[in-house]
């Protein structure tokens, strides 16, 4: 598995927290930033990093920023995602079990480093359960087609 990561300057810790998380669990990844902690733009690192998903560059991808708000309504934007906003060890499991989401966002001024690194250490060993939310998932990608 190969993951892209960014965060913008309300997420920088987290984002070291879930680095060095993959450092442990041999996980391959591409770190877009952001580089310093002045005021930065999400969309200028959750588009990024949701394009790599999309084109197969990468398999998953992680956002964090200062609500994961922001990260997640812009990488939802791009056409193949499903970023889910998760601040909880339930919702992390069952997003991958039923949403296959492919990017995980995160909010650094609502959760601490320790949980953040549970959530995603979950989050990126979890399987997509298929079956009946697969059918879910193909009607969303479906719409996607269509939409104007
Ligand atoms: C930055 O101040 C903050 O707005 C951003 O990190 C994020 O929370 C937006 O959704």
């Amino acid at each position: 598995m190969k993951v892209a990561i960014a965060s913008d300057h309300g997420g920088i810790t987290i984002r070291k927290e879930i680095i060095s998380l993959m450092d442990e669990m041999n996980i391959e990844y591409i770190d877009l930033g952001c580089e310093c902690e002045a005021s930065v733009d999400y969309p200028d690192y959750a588009i990024p990093v949701a394009e790599k998903v999309v084109t197969g560059e990468v398999n998953r991808g992680i956002l964090i920023c200062g609500t994961g708000i922001g990260m997640s309504i812009a990488a939802n934007k791009v056409k193949g995602v499903r970023c889910a906003l998760v601040h909880d060890m339930f919702s992390a499991k069952a997003t991958r079990e039923h949403n296959d989401s492919n990017i995980l966002a995160m909010g650094e001024r609502v959760i601490g480093p320790g949980l953040a690194r549970d959530i995603a250490k979950i989050w990126l060993t979890t399987s997509f359960e298929g079956g009946r939310h697969a059918n879910r998932v193909n009607k969303v990608a479906a719409y996607e087609k269509i939409s104007i």
